[in-house]
């Protein structure tokens, strides 16, 4: 990373204070701007005033603490207070799906409202920046909102400057981003978003407000269509007798197509992709432009679960009362993330059928035993302990340290000697000379001689 000086540090505030704007915020002031982060959940903001960081991502909980203590980084329940003092307002609350796939903008609507409220022509200029994924033309809205409701003639422009972090990793893409994508319709807030992000020394696209909207559902459903194609080849490897991670290797290396996010599993997860490929099909639905692509793209991502779900009663007949033993509750590794978790969506579905299911999850124990609450699913607080008994381990996460596992010593505390590793993250081999038959993804199954 070669990062800039920051010449003209900024005032900038932050609306929504999760996995995003937290992170985000923190960069930020990283660089030296002063940031203030807001939100409306009154636990949090004094969470995060005494040091305590309610989510969990690597690398963040120090970054706070430094950049608390160099007075850059502060965190506030006052909106009001926050618009007043900043140059820009980065708004980066809740965009969730309605039950039809559209997006509920009810957060992003009364955040406006709430600036509205405050701003004044007496104030001078300000930028409002969408950082939340939200439909295309939600911008201009967000515009009207707050022209109908200030009191008087406001001088404001509103910006589309989506993020592109992933969970477990968003320290580090946020510091180094690929690109920054920024969408305005005046040169005034271009200046201004430029000098924001001007020491992260990184390739800008400059754009129209409503093309960043459009690049950020575009660029999430893009990664989604990619991993539910090589879920597609991996049933076609299983029926075949090919190996889903050699056919992945060979077609990523032709730079066109590259080899990220074409990891066969049991199928995306997470607080974005779900929610953005249905809330691109929903928009693109509503402008008369179908994207019937990615309602395959869905489909396919819920058989995933399906045809594990149905390799793994083959294996064991009736999962009534089967001890099954589960490595993962997050919905990826390195986070403590469990919206969406096809993890979460597992494990309900082995109890539904009956099955007596014992869990662990590095990180996600507590967020995870919430999205389970009414499941009659034990939490262990060691991936061995997790297994002792088992008659069927399930790799449902792709934590490192499941990787690293002496497997000899998870076939000793196992009943039967079963692995069925739905993110093909375990070594075949090792498995193999632990005594397992091994089960994964569009691969061969291994079964000792
Ligand atoms: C959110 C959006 O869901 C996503 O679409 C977008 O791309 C980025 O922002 P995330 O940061 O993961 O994602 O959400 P979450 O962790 O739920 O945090 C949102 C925060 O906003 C919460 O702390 C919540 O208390 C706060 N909030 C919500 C407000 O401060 N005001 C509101 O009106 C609503
Ligand atoms: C995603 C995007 O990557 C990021 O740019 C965006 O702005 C927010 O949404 P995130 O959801 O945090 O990030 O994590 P990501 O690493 O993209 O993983 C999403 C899901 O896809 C996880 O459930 C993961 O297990 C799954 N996945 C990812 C695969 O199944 N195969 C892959 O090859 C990659």
């Amino acid at each position: 990373m070669c990062l800039i000086p920051v010449h003209n540090n900024m005032n900038l505030a932050i609306i929504g204070t999760g996995y995003v704007g937290l992170t985000t915020g923190t960069c930020f002031a990283e660089v030296g701007h002063n940031v203030v982060c807001v939100d409306n959940n009154q636990a949090k903001v004094e969470a995060l005033r005494e040091g305590r960081v309610p989510i969990y991502e690597p690398d963040l909980e120090e970054m706070i603490l430094s950049n608390v203590s160099a007075g850059r980084l502060s965190f506030t329940t006052e909106l009001a207070k926050a618009v007043k003092t900043c140059d820009i307002i980065f708004i980066a609350v809740p965009t969730p799906p309605h039950e039809d796939g559209s997006v509920d903008l009810s957060y992003i609507e009364s955040v406006s409202h709430e600036i509205a409220d405050v701003i004044t022509p007496e104030m001078g200029y300000r930028v409002i920046v969408d950082k939340s994924t939200v439909p295309v033309s939600t911008g201009s809205k967000v515009y009207q909102v707050i022209a109908r409701y200030a009191k008087g003639n406001v001088d404001v422009d509103v910006v589309s400057n989506p993020e592109f972090l992933r969970e477990g990793s968003a320290v580090s893409d946020l510091m180094n981003p690929d690109r920054v994508v920024i969408g305005a319709d005046s040169q005034r807030a271009m200046d201004l978003m430029k000098r924001v992000y001007q020491p992260f020394n990184a390739p800008i696209v400059e754009v129209d407000l409503h093309s960043a909207e459009l690049i950020k559902h575009a660029a999430n459903s893009f990664l989604a269509l990619k991993i539910s194609y090589i879920n597609a080849v991996s049933a076609v490897c299983e029926k075949a007798g090919a190996d889903v991670e050699l056919v992945a290797q060979g077609i990523g290396m032709d730079k066109r197509i590259s080899r990220h996010f074409l990891n066969a599993g049991l199928g995306y997860g997470g607080s974005c992709f779900p929610k953005d490929v249905k809330g691109f099909i929903n928009v693109a639905d509503q402008l008369g432009a179908p994207m019937t692509i990615l309602k395959e793209v869905e489909n396919i991502n819920e058989q995933q679960l399906e045809r594990f779900l149905k390799r793994l009663r083959k294996k064991l007949w009736v999962l009534r009362k089967k001890r099954i033993a589960v490595w993962g509750l997050a919905f990826k590794q390195n986070t403590d993330d469990v919206r969406e978790s096809v993890a979460i969506k597992l494990i309900k579905r082995l109890c539904d059928e009956g099955a007596c299911v014992t869990a662990y999850d590095p990180k996600a124990a507590q967020t995870g035993a919430a999205a389970l609450a009414g499941y009659d699913v034990t939490i262990a607080d060691d991936m061995y302990e997790c297994t002792r008994d088992a008659e069927i381990l399930i790799v449902a996460t792709e934590w490192k340290q499941f990787a690293m596992a002496n497997l000899v010593k998870v076939r000793e505390m196992m009943r039967l000697p079963i692995i069925f590793d739905g993110r093909n993250l375990l070594h075949g081999e090792n498995a193999l000379h632990a005594g397992f038959e091994y089960h994964s993804i569009g691969r061969k199954t291994l079964r000792p001689q």
